[in-house]
């Protein structure tokens, strides 16, 4: 039997929009929402993603800026997003960044919700967003279009579990899924260099699940997975489908965007990291003098 075992894998969601619209306040009243009250004032988000669990399902929210995610990830040939959430200010309306991140999240064929937000002001008039967005094709489910718009107040809370229920639904519809029992692999969010730990890597688990001890190659870089760390700060021992997790072992920095995969034995990771190393090597230095000659 070839066939494989693929179960529904939960969304990974990113958060677009102009600058000051509210992207970061959204994100932050999400997980508020969400999270138990004994973890509620204590929680402290540790990686550039986390997850909410509503009803039993799973969410997975990338705390990237959805253009870097867009834009570095794409410019490195990787998806991450399933769904986008435009967030477009009700007292400011359609601005040059809203139009950037439809184009943006058309171009990668992802769904988008719109979140008209900032409902709580007196200026607000979601009846100009919906307008406005109908001249970019966005219209909404009242006008007979098929895009999904949800008023909210991210500063209140208001709206916000309507908002996580639509997401639910898009997902449903897109029919998410993933094998879970196979070797993991998935994209970069975030790496830097700590000074105690090493090379610390944020990975996306995108295809089955990776343990504690697993040969990897990520972009350039390879190693085994030393320590692994989720959303909560958390240590833990395996991360499956659509999860975010903070790794270490890994002998270099690799770079947002970049693909890992995990290999059976250590020497053939080793082998092929090093391969790449030398590859991404010679490219820069090809780079370099053609920049020299020009
Ligand atoms: P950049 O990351 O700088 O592009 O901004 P952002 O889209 O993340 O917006 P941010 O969450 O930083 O919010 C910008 C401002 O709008 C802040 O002063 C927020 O407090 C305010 N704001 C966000 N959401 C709401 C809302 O629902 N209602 C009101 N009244 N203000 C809001
Ligand atoms: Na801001
Ligand atoms: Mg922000």
């Amino acid at each position: 039997d070839k066939e494989e075992d693929l179960s529904v894998r939960p969304p990974v969601v990113t958060i677009m929009g102009h600058v000051d619209h509210g992207k970061t306040t959204l994100l932050d009243s999400i997980r508020n929402t969400k999270v138990t009250a004994s973890e509620a004032g204590g929680i402290t988000q540790h990686i550039g993603a986390y997850q909410i669990e509503d009803k039993g399902k799973k969410i997975t929210f990338l705390d990237t800026p959805g253009h870097a995610a867009f834009t570095t990830m794409r410019a490195r040939g990787a998806q991450v997003t399933d769904i986008t959430i435009l967030v477009v200010a009700a007292d400011d309306g359609v601005m040059p960044q809203t139009v950037e991140a439809i184009n943006h999240a058309k171009a990668a064929e992802v769904p988008i919700i719109v979140a008209v937000n900032k409902m709580d002001k007196e200026a607000a008039n979601p009846d100009r967003v919906m307008q406005e967005l109908t001249e970019h094709a966005l219209i909404p489910e009242d006008w007979g279009g098929d895009t999904i718009f949800v008023n909210v107040s991210a500063i209140k809370g208001e709206g916000i579990d309507d908002l996580i229920e639509m997401i639910q639904l898009v997902a449903e519809v897109e029919e998410l899924k993933a094998n879970p029992n196979r070797s993991a692999q998935g994209t970069v969010i975030e790496a830097q260099l700590d000074k105690g730990r090493g090379s610390v890597a944020t990975l996306l688990v995108q295809n089955g699940t990776l343990n504690i001890g697993d040969p990897i190659v990520v972009g350039n870089t390879f190693g085994r997975v030393r320590a692994m760390v989720n959303d909560l700060g958390r240590r833990v021992k395996v991360a499956g489908p659509s999860t975010p997790v903070e790794i270490t072992g890994l002998n270099d920095v690799p770079q947002a965007g970049d693909q890992f995969m995990v290999f059976t034995d250590e020497k053939k990771a080793r082998q092929i990291g090093e391969a790449r190393s030398k590859k991404q090597m010679e490219a820069q230095r090809k780079e370099s003098s053609k920049l020299n000659l020009e």
